[in-house]
């Protein structure tokens, strides 16, 4: 179950495109992740599909008219738009985009929006050659200038057979853009840095140490904090992860490469998330040269690496001003005796405790399981969620911290 969308009141409008039926689907998603949906329709979305499949998928009435007698009292067309968090119009065809931008109100869509103080994510959707007409690129510019979000269409093959800009943008990223319209930018004005992944330590020119992590919990800490508006800076080990977008990525190698990384930018952090799985060791000795293989008993020597959270939470002891201190512990079992252990000897704000027994959370996979335990000792377990939720949580513990 998701939780960035529970409980948040999106009011769909659908125009009349093909695309339509995309945007019933869209619906069926949205109510999944827990959203409250109301549709309306245009009068020619409704040769698409009928107002009978929005209403059905979204559970609740669909608004059509803005003049319906059953209506008379209730204004739909001021307070659809008053009782939302948001608007999502998709499709938005070329002529209800030209109808906004000369901010028309001549039907029930028009003119909640124009009635409406939420803020409006725009999906056009139309054929190539009407998307790339002046006239709606200057429709859409004008759309950007009242504040309006307009997420650009797919290219590709469309419903008359054209190739080119014009189809639906993809699910994922408008998901993506109504989270971060409906996300409160609660970290603006915070540093955060975060380490993720494994490091890798060299062994020779072709073998290395290293670990199961994928680098995927710390990636997702510093999107949704980029998304809540803090300034991140990743230091990431090895990984084939793509940095979120507006994030300073330091990309490093090996555990010291991280310690030299993470010592160069920490002094200028509010947070400081430890979400990388750094080796514990290293190969004591590094051979240039291929090693050979000969000798039947061979043993490995290995020389400790810094525990660079450990040297952090040694220095807030007497530093006067210090980033808050938040770390991950792996856990097989005494999870919460081991986290409570850490969280105290690595002098923590914070600990994040994963269960790796789990199959179905922790290394490589997209869910994860933790425990939140804080300098206060107060114990937060949290159910499986996906990565991008349990940053989420773990981001507003720590502003609670804060
Ligand atoms: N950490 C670090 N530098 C290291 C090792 C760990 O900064 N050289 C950080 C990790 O990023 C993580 C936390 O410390 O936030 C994990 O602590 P650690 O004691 O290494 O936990 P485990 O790896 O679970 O320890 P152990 O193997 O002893 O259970």
């Amino acid at each position: 179950m998701s939780f960035l969308l529970t409980d948040k009141r999106i009011l769909l409008g659908v125009s009349g495109g093909i695309a339509a039926y995309k945007a019933a689907d869209w619906t069926r998603r949205l109510r999944k992740e827990g959203a409250v949906v109301t549709v309306m329709m245009t009068r020619a979305a409704q040769n698409f599909v009928t107002p009978l499949t929005f209403a059905a998928l979204s559970g609740n009435r669909v608004h059509t008219a803005m003049f319906a007698p059953e209506d008379a009292e209730a204004m739909p067309h001021i307070n659809l738009g008053r009782n939302c968090d948001m608007i999502l119009l998709a499709p938005a065809t070329a002529n209800t985009i030209a109808r906004l931008a000369q901010g028309l109100a001549d039907d029930l869509t028009s003119a909640v929006i124009l009635a409406a103080q939420a803020k409006v994510l725009v999906c056009p959707a139309m054929n190539s050659a009407m998307y790339q007409h002046p006239a709606t690129q200057a429709n859409l510019a004008r759309l950007k200038e009242f504040g309006y979000t307009v997420i650009d269409p797919a290219c590709g093959e469309l419903a008359c057979g054209d190739q080119g800009p014009g189809r639906l943008a993809d699910w994922e990223i408008v998901r993506q853009e109504i989270i971060a319209v409906l996300t409160p930018q609660d970290l603006r004005g915070q540093k955060v840095l975060v380490t993720a992944g494994p490091t890798w330590e060299p062994l020779d020119p072709v073998r290395l140490l290293t670990n199961r992590s994928s680098g995927k919990m710390g990636y997702a800490l510093a999107a949704a904090a980029r998304r809540r508006g803090a300034q991140v800076v990743l230091v990431s080990g090895p990984g084939s992860i793509t940095p979120p977008a507006g994030v300073e990525v330091l990309p490093v190698v090996s555990a010291q490469e991280m310690h030299a990384a993470v010592s160069q930018r920490g002094p200028e952090m509010d947070v400081m998330i430890m979400a990388a799985a750094v080796s514990d060791y290293r190969p004591a000795r590094y051979e240039a040269r291929k090693i050979k293989k000969g000798t039947p008993d061979a043993a490995l020597a290995l020389a400790a690496n810094p525990d660079i959270l450990r040297e952090l939470g040694e220095r807030k002891k007497t530093a006067r001003c210090f980033p808050l201190l938040v770390g991950f512990a792996a856990e097989s079992n005494d999870h919460l005796e081991e986290g409570r252990r850490k969280l105290a000897a690595k002098n923590l704000d914070l600990i994040a405790i994963n269960d790796i027994s789990a199959e179905d959370a922790g290394f490589a996979v997209d869910n994860n399981r933790v425990t939140l335990l804080d300098r206060n000792g107060a114990v937060e377990e949290l159910p499986l969620l996906t990565k991008e939720e349990v940053a989420h949580r773990i981001l507003n513990t720590i502003l609670r911290l804060i």
